[in-house]
């Protein structure tokens, strides 16, 4: 008995292993992919640009239908490269290099960093955080990439402004992080698939931004979770371990 249940944990680590060597393989497969794509297409693209130049200004019909074929030509280019920095953002294995941090005063830096561009689009940034809280652990420059990628979406969701509120707080043992947009909210139906990978309802978006910053929380042993209403707005909850 005792002999089979070493043996089924033997077998059940060995092929733990070998399915974590198969995906890094995958992964690393994949990012090599989207470089090989993306080094021509910046070529493609700066080429694009100049032959938009020499066509500014263009007063023959010739001329400006090109001119629109190569704008065209160069929106696709742009919406590639985006998702290719997505794709390769969200395949990348992820090696740590944590630090215990003070979760308010890194949002605090956060803030800083995205308020003059919100302001500019009249989006109100509004922090409640927690003085005192205990340190977690944390990559800062995963996490950082993270929570960019929420507030790029709650930016999305307020072309005419609004208010992102950003609250830090202790419960149960775990420090959180919310971030609480005024957007026009979620469908229930759309919020079941808003972590799965390509998945979006915008023209041209990658759907890789939530499952990118899934993929993050959960290897700081953290939880996300996401609550909208529609017409009133959505909060993405993050709860991190404690780190003594
Ligand atoms: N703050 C938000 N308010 C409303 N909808 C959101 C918000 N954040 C994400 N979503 C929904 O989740 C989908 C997936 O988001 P994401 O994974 O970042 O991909 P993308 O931004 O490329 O669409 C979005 O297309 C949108 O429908
Ligand atoms: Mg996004």
């Amino acid at each position: 008995m005792t002999t089979n249940t070493t043996s089924d944990n033997a077998l059940t680590n060995n092929t733990e292993q070998e399915l974590r060597a198969r995906y890094l393989e995958i992964a690393e497969m994949a990012g090599g992919l989207a470089h090989e794509i993306r080094n021509p297409l910046s070529t493609i693209s700066l080429n694009l640009g100049v032959l938009r130049e020499e066509l500014d200004g263009a007063d023959t019909p010739r001329d400006q239908r090109m001119l629109k074929r190569l704008t065209a030509i160069q929106t696709e280019c742009d919406r590639l490269e985006k998702f290719l920095n997505d794709f390769l953002q969200f395949t990348r294995v992820m090696e740590l290099n944590c630090q215990s941090v003070d979760l308010s005063e890194f949002v605090a830096e956060l803030i800083e960093f995205i308020k003059p561009e919100f302001s500019r689009q009249n989006i109100e940034i509004s922090p409640h955080l927690g003085t005192n809280l205990p340190t977690v652990k944390l990559d800062e420059a995963f996490f950082r990439r993270g929570l960019l990628n929420l507030t790029r979406n709650a930016q999305q969701v307020m072309p005419d402004g609004g208010v992102l509120e950003f609250q830090t707080y202790l419960a149960d043992d775990r420090v959180i992080l919310e971030i609480i947009d005024t957007g026009k909210g979620i469908p229930e139906n759309v919020r079941e698939k808003i972590f799965d990978a390509f998945f979006s309802t915008k023209t041209g978006g990658s759907g890789l931004g939530l499952p990118t910053v899934r993929k993050i929380v959960e290897v700081h042993q953290g939880e996300i979770q996401c609550a909208s209403e529609i017409d009133k707005g959505t909060r993405f909850r993050i709860s991190l371990p404690i780190h003594p």
